[in-house]
């Protein structure tokens, strides 16, 4: 029987216009743009400042402007899910609420909380259900408004996050392209090391949690780093070494952008030069679960039909991953 897999069949990202540069921050933090630069990779971010708005509405946008571009009605979409750290509500899903605002009436809808590698996780999910026959449209939109949990006073956290959505459109293929294959770790053991200490189950959001400066990122940078530096090189090895994937017969490793020092270490260790290496950290910064979606839409110019990329992320949890996808259409 001819295997059927997920396609991505379209991308769009969307990016909100305020822009917040180096220059702007070392004027909020005492940081400089040299250090930013050497230690992270980063210029500028984009920043939803808009009152009101959360991380439905950029993933709403992103969502209009794929349905548009791959003439897909909103009525044939079959599922959406929204990989998020940063949802509208602790619920109802921004999955949900993504939905309702592009007119999505005929799909199920859910959140996945894998942080960082929350685009992975998602695509993987929704391959799943394509593959089984179950569902035929579906979107995976990462959304995240980094900035509402971002401690502006901390120096050590602020430089790294930006606000963005992406969006894919999966199909069904039987053509020799698509998800091919994904492995998918996680790890409890990162709760120490990276989390939001309030506004949980384990303790609810009180003035206290607020005058503690509580419900922002808490993260222990050095131990963070020594893991994705590992850990996103080893399941990008283990990914080549499974599938005979090498330097030559790759054609693009799509890193999540959390560090440009991770990013490289990474492309190092699977010995691609770095023209193979997509690389936009230094517009956009981390935009967890948006990084991977916006660096495809980045690309996509640049794709070919058969294109062998490897994805991969690692973050909060923790959670890392690579995915072998076969780029399933020439440039349009
Ligand atoms: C956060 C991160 C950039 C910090 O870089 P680092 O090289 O580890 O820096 P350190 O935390 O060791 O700090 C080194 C010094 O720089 C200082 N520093 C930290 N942030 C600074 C900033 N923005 N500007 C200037 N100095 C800063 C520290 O206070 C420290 O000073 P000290 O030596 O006097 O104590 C880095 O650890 C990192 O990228 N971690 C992983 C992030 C990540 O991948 N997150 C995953 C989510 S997906």
């Amino acid at each position: 029987m001819t295997k059927i897999r997920a396609a991505i069949t379209g991308v769009a990202g969307y990016l909100p216009p305020y822009i917040l540069n180096n220059e702007e921050l070392s004027r909020m933090v005492d940081t400089t743009d040299e250090w930013i630069m050497t230690r992270i990779g980063i210029k500028e971010r984009h920043i939803l400042k808009e009152p009101g708005k959360g991380s439905s509405d950029m993933g709403a946008e992103a969502v209009k402007l794929l349905l548009a571009k791959t003439n897909t009605l909103p009525g044939d979409i079959d599922l959406l899910i929204c990989p998020t750290v940063t949802p509208d509500h602790v619920f109802p899903a921004t999955a949900n609420i993504i939905s309702h605002k592009t007119g999505i009436t005929n799909a199920f809808s859910f959140d996945v909380n894998a942080a960082c590698s929350g685009f992975l996780y998602a695509l993987q999910i929704a391959s799943q259900f394509i593959e089984t026959g179950y569902r035929k449209k579906v979107i995976v939109v990462g959304a995240e408004k980094m900035s509402s949990i971002t401690d502006y006073t901390d120096r050590t956290t602020c430089p790294l996050f930006g606000d963005a959505a992406a969006a894919v459109l999966l199909e069904p293929t039987t053509d020799e392209v698509g998800v091919m294959d994904a492995i998918l770790h996680s790890d409890g053991v990162g709760l120490t090391h990276l989390h939001m200490k309030a506004g949980g189950s384990v303790k609810p959001a009180s003035h206290d949690t607020v005058d503690a400066r509580e419900h922002y990122i808490y993260q222990e940078g050095q131990a963070v780093f020594k893991w994705a530096v590992s850990k996103m090189a080893d399941v990008s090895v283990e990914m080549m070494e499974k599938h005979n994937l090498t330097p030559d017969n790759l054609a693009w490793l799509v890193p999540h952008q959390a560090n440009l020092r991770i990013i490289d270490a990474t492309g190092n260790r699977m010995g691609l030069p770095p023209e193979k290496v997509m690389i936009n950290i230094q517009k956009y910064g981390n935009t967890t679960s948006a990084t991977i979606p916006l660096c495809l839409w980045e690309l996509e110019n640049k794709l070919h039909k058969g294109d062998n990329l490897i994805l991969a992320a690692f973050g909060g949890g923790f959670t890392w991953g690579s995915v072998w996808l076969k780029w399933a259409y020439d440039p349009k």
